[in-house]
């Protein structure tokens, strides 16, 4: 194994409570039920497919300009949402992690669907840490599509076969076998049928990796 590529949003930072927060202010506004539940549905996939699945619970229909509206209201709410990062809201054991796989001589990579990204990393100090970064940005298709890690892998010259992908989402987690990669499962994603293993501390990574090396 030669890199670790990271999801970002609830692998490395807490922003999946954030994106919780910025989508249940949408649905109170539009007194649409939103929970936890519906919120895991909603992990590693895109904003357009994210409200999709939170209108499954509207009584009320919407036309394409609505739905723009609602996702910019949700955006708008969670990018202020994103002014109050800091440092302390990189989850628990990620920077022992990064600091052991880098003097293992393993390359590490960001692998996200936000368009955020950047700015994510910006406000955590994380924006110089990795050797690649691919956010929403960049790609065509979300996950559960592979482009985002093909991509990840292909910006560190490296075979998707000697990648590894930590994720929390199980649309994550599928596309990362798509791209023929090991799938770690996280958090939610310990519930994926397809994960090839799944961590309660994030910091097992460093015994997977050196396991398949
Ligand atoms: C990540 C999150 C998703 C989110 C997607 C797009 O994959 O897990 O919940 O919908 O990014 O994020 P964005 O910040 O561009 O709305
Ligand atoms: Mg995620």
């Amino acid at each position: 194994m030669k890199a670790v590529i990271f999801d970002l949003d609830g692998v490395i930072v807490s922003t999946d409570e954030l994106q919780y927060r910025a989508w249940k202010h949408m649905a109170d506004r539009e007194g649409i039920p939103f929970n936890w539940e519906i919120n895991n549905r909603l992990r590693g996939i895109s904003r357009r497919d994210s409200l999709e699945i939170i209108l499954e619970n509207s009584s009320k229909t919407y036309d394409e300009q609505q739905k723009m509206e609602l996702i910019t209201f949700k955006n708008d709410y969670y990018v202020k949402l994103l002014d109050g990062l800091t440092q302390d809201n990189i989850l628990p054991n990620v920077m022992e992690l990064l600091k052991k796989l880098k003097s293992d001589g393993v390359k590490i990579a960001v692998g996200s669907g936000s368009k955020n990204a950047k700015k994510i990393l910006d406000k955590t100090g994380l924006s110089n840490v990795f050797d690649a970064i691919v956010d929403g940005t960049e790609i065509k298709h979300s996950k559960p599509d592979p482009e985002v890690f093909l991509l990840a892998a292909a910006k560190l010259h490296e075979k998707p076969e000697n990648c590894i992908v930590v994720e929390d989402a199980k649309a994550g987690i599928q596309a990362a076998k798509m791209a023929n990669m090991i799938a770690v499962g996280v958090s939610d994603a310990r519930n994926s049928e397809l994960a090839d293993y799944k961590v309660d501390d994030i910091l097992e990574v460093v015994d997977i990796v050196r396991e398949l090396s």
